[in-house]
């Protein structure tokens, strides 16, 4: 058996992930910001005595706490098997009216930390030639997203270089597995404020289907999942349809609802 560090355990997605590792009987470390979430979590998958859970309050998005993060590792003498990066966070709305530190932010969490975390802990695998790295792209990544721009684009980022990085690690004994959801019932949609667009109004999955989705696919070292018939078909016609028209039609599904009364 082996360990699993999970980003963004504290909610949603990342949290059934921890759930689905500890019932398999791997230990987790579980990182989020929100400490007392941890701690509960933690004490629910450990209870049975089967596996270690370490709550880690982490703020990946900080100076200084990636660095934290891997310290506390050492510390913890942990050797991490399975790397799972679900942390993320949205906006939404018209950019130039965006907090700038909160797109910042984002892109820090989104980006920077997946880079960091996976740079730090495939030199360890590769050693092993024993791993396996799950990241938690979007179909969002696969087009632009006006109304959720920088979102788009750091999923966008999430995406190819996971795909990237998969193929470069081919025959290394580790594996890499992109899982694209679609709109999903978490948190995400209330912190981004994604919630209430029309996006939210198509079909939305639990949090529970897409992690085992993405478990399983983790698990079978398959590269690319995306979560769902209509998530896939999606995705394909973005492929084909004209840019400017992709553009439109996912504006229209981003685009916040009028305030109430507004003409
Ligand atoms: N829900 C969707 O519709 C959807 C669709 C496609 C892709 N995704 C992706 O799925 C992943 C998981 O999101 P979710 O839907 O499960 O949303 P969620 O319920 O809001 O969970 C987000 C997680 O990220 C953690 N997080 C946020 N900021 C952080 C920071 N600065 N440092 C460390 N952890 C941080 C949160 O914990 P704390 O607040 O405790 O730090 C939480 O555990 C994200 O990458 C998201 O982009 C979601």
């Amino acid at each position: 058996m082996g360990t699993a560090l999970v980003t963004g355990a504290s909610s949603g997605i990342g949290r059934e992930l921890a759930r689905l590792f500890a019932a398999d009987g791997h230990s987790v470390v579980l990182v989020a910001r929100r400490k007392p979430r941890l701690d509960e979590l933690a004490r629910e998958l450990a209870a049975g005595g089967r596996v270690k859970a370490w709550p880690i309050a982490c703020d990946l998005s900080a100076p200084g706490g990636i660095d934290a993060l891997l310290e506390a590792l050492g510390a913890e003498n942990v050797q991490v098997d399975f790397l799972v990066n679900a942390a993320g966070v949205g906006t939404s709305g018209l950019f130039v009216e965006s907090a700038p530190e909160a797109e910042a932010a984002m892109a820090e969490l989104n980006v920077t930390a997946i880079v960091r975390l996976t740079r730090a802990l495939l030199p360890g695998m590769l050693a092993r030639r024993h791993g396996r790295v799950l990241n938690v792209g979007s179909t969002a990544g696969f087009q632009p997203g006006p109304f959720m721009a920088t979102y788009y684009a750091t999923k966008a980022f999430v995406n190819h270089f996971s795909e990237a990085l998969a193929y470069e690690l081919a025959g290394s004994g580790v594996s890499v597995t992109l899982s694209c959801p679609g709109p999903t019932h978490t948190e995400f949609g209330d912190v981004s404020g994604v919630g209430k667009s029309k996006l939210f109004r198509l079909q939305v999955a639990s949090a529970e289907s897409v992690a085992r989705d993405a478990y399983r696919a983790l698990m079978n070292g398959r590269v690319l999942v995306i979560h769902g018939f209509l998530n896939w078909l999606g995705v394909q016609l973005t492929r084909i349809g004209p840019r400017s028209l992709v553009r439109a039609i996912v504006a229209g599904l981003n685009r916040p609802p009028a305030p109430r009364g507004a003409a």
